[in-house]
């Protein structure tokens, strides 16, 4: 059985002082029981990070962390680029790839994704690999055949104790900050496209492991039913991550 994953995704908001009493706040509001019952991470900016790792560490909170991108090359002279060394070096489990954010204003095609997914399997992190169509394909009727390209192209090459790493979040780009939530139904549509994708390719021991979270206006209210289905295994919640008593609650969804 798959445990699920709720990874709060804080975007481009938050200084460190900010960061850290949001982390806070969260710490206070679950138990441990309920911490352990899914797997609760945060993804901050990347100046945050070293905060949030000395608050959950020195702190034991059962509260991973991770960032929400990292640079397609090792090291080296890329000014402004964070490398998985660094971030792996902080203590991050996880860090998002291809975030349609960065696929729409940062101009990442498959082909950067794809290093970026080995870079962060070069240093031990797991990726959480984001895909998703825009409204125009889904209007069109082709968002599984495009989100099952995405991933495709990402995990090309990568062996399955690899693909073992790696965690698929599916945002559709229409239900992003636009309060406008993907039906469960849809949700499971595609997370089991990608699911037997994953099979197809890697084989269905490998498939079985893998986690889908989806992604785009998850909210307390909308969270359970969402979850409720057989191959959604989690959530990638931006703004509700923002709000400790909001996240909290999406924490302690399975209750
Ligand atoms: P919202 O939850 O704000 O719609 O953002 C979703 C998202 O992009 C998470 O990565």
């Amino acid at each position: 059985t798959r445990k699920p994953l709720i990874a709060g995704n804080w975007k481009m908001n938050l200084n460190h002082l900010e960061a850290i009493a949001l982390v806070q706040k969260i710490a206070f509001s679950l138990t441990d029981e309920q911490l352990e019952a899914v797997e609760a991470a945060v993804l901050p900016p990347f100046v945050d990070i070293r905060s949030v790792q000395t608050l959950i560490d020195g702190d034991k909170l059962k509260i991973a962390f991770g960032a929400q991108d990292l640079s397609a090359h090792a090291a080296g002279a890329y000014t402004g680029e964070v490398s998985g060394s660094m971030l792996a070096k902080l203590g991050c489990a996880y860090v998002c790839v291809g975030h349609s954010e960065r696929r729409q204003y940062h101009g990442e095609d498959d082909e950067t994704v794809g290093k970026k997914v080995r870079q962060s399997l070069n240093n031990g992190l797991s990726p959480i690999l984001c895909v998703g169509e825009e409204l125009e394909v889904r209007d069109a009727g082709d968002h599984v055949s495009h989100t099952v390209g995405q991933l495709l192209a990402a995990v090309d090459g990568l062996t399955a104790e690899e693909m073992d790493k790696i965690v698929v979040a599916y945002e559709p780009v229409w239900a992003i900050g636009t309060g406008r939530t993907a039906t469960p139904e849809d949700a499971q549509e595609v997370s089991a496209a990608l699911r037997k994708a994953v099979a197809d390719k890697f084989g269905g021991e490998t498939a079985a492991k893998l986690r889908v979270l989806y992604g785009g206006s998850v909210k307390s209210a909308n969270c359970a039913s969402i979850m409720s289905k057989p191959d959604v295994d989690g959530a990638l919640v931006g703004g509700a991550s923002l709000d400790a008593e909001e996240f909290a609650k999406l924490i302690k969804f399975p209750e």
